[in-house]
């Protein structure tokens, strides 16, 4: 697949839809956008800004105004990417606890999602890119070339993100969830975010719980070269 490649990845918390769609982009030269955190950008900026995270019409007005922007990563901290918010960086404090409480319900209201899908179309206008998302191959671009499904159980899931919250944050540190605690909110986040996560009808699902990343990637890589430029499948 060259030229104006669009591949959405989609998948519920924990499916590896990041780790899996930074390193595709990185291998296909694509921009890599992770809608996740534009919604968590909005709930970190709902938050300072004092907004109620069951205000709909509040959320919608400011996600206008939230000058959200993603960014190739400028600083080698382990960031995938810069997300700043009216221009300060906030890639790290959209990780926050708070932030992961707050994203589901603010990202349910049909004001904010239709802020920030217009402004992930207009995202994917830019070039190639791997988008990363729930909604991505459903809703946002649905005449993406290649649309992939990743799914995990939720034991895998939450086995995965504490893995990767222990890196982060350390053994020893008193803010680290265990892993019931990571696997009850993975299942509330679910529940929430039910509604916007529905699989496109043509997209390629992924059953990623006994597949480690690099055979993920490479079952990918055999749909890419298969896909050409109009999304039809050789
Ligand atoms: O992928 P993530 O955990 O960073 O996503 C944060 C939240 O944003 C998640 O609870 C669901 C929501 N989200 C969404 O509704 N639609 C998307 N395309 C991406 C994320």
């Amino acid at each position: 697949m060259q030229g104006s490649g669009r591949i959405a990845i989609d998948g519920p918390a924990g499916s590896g839809k990041s780790t899996v769609g930074e390193q595709l982009a990185r291998h296909l030269e694509y921009l890599y956008i992770d809608t996740g955190a534009m919604y968590r950008a909005l709930a970190w900026l709902a938050g300072h800004e004092g907004i109620d995270v069951n205000d709909g019409a509040a959320l919608g007005t400011l996600a206008q105004h939230a000058e959200i922007e993603i960014k190739r990563p400028m600083i080698a901290d382990g960031r995938q990417y810069t997300v700043t918010v009216r221009g300060r960086d906030v890639t790290w404090d959209i990780r926050s606890s708070g932030v992961t409480r707050a994203v589901s319900p603010v990202s349910a209201h049909p004001e904010v999602r239709s802020v920030l899908i217009a402004r992930q179309r207009a995202m994917a206008q830019e070039g190639c890119v791997v988008m990363v998302g729930r909604d991505i191959g459903a809703v946002v671009l649905p005449d993406a070339e290649l649309k992939i499904y990743l799914m995990a159980s939720l034991q895998e899931r939450a086995r995965r993100r504490h893995a990767e919250l222990l890196e982060r944050l350390g053994e020893h540190n008193p803010t680290l969830p265990s892993l019931s605690e990571v696997a009850d909110d993975i299942r509330r986040r679910d529940g929430i975010d039910h509604d916007n996560m529905q699989p496109a009808q043509d997209a390629i699902v992924i059953e990623t719980d006994t597949l480690s990343v690099q055979q993920v990637l490479e079952t990918i890589y055999t749909y890419v070269e298969d896909t050409d430029e109009t999304g039809t499948q050789s």
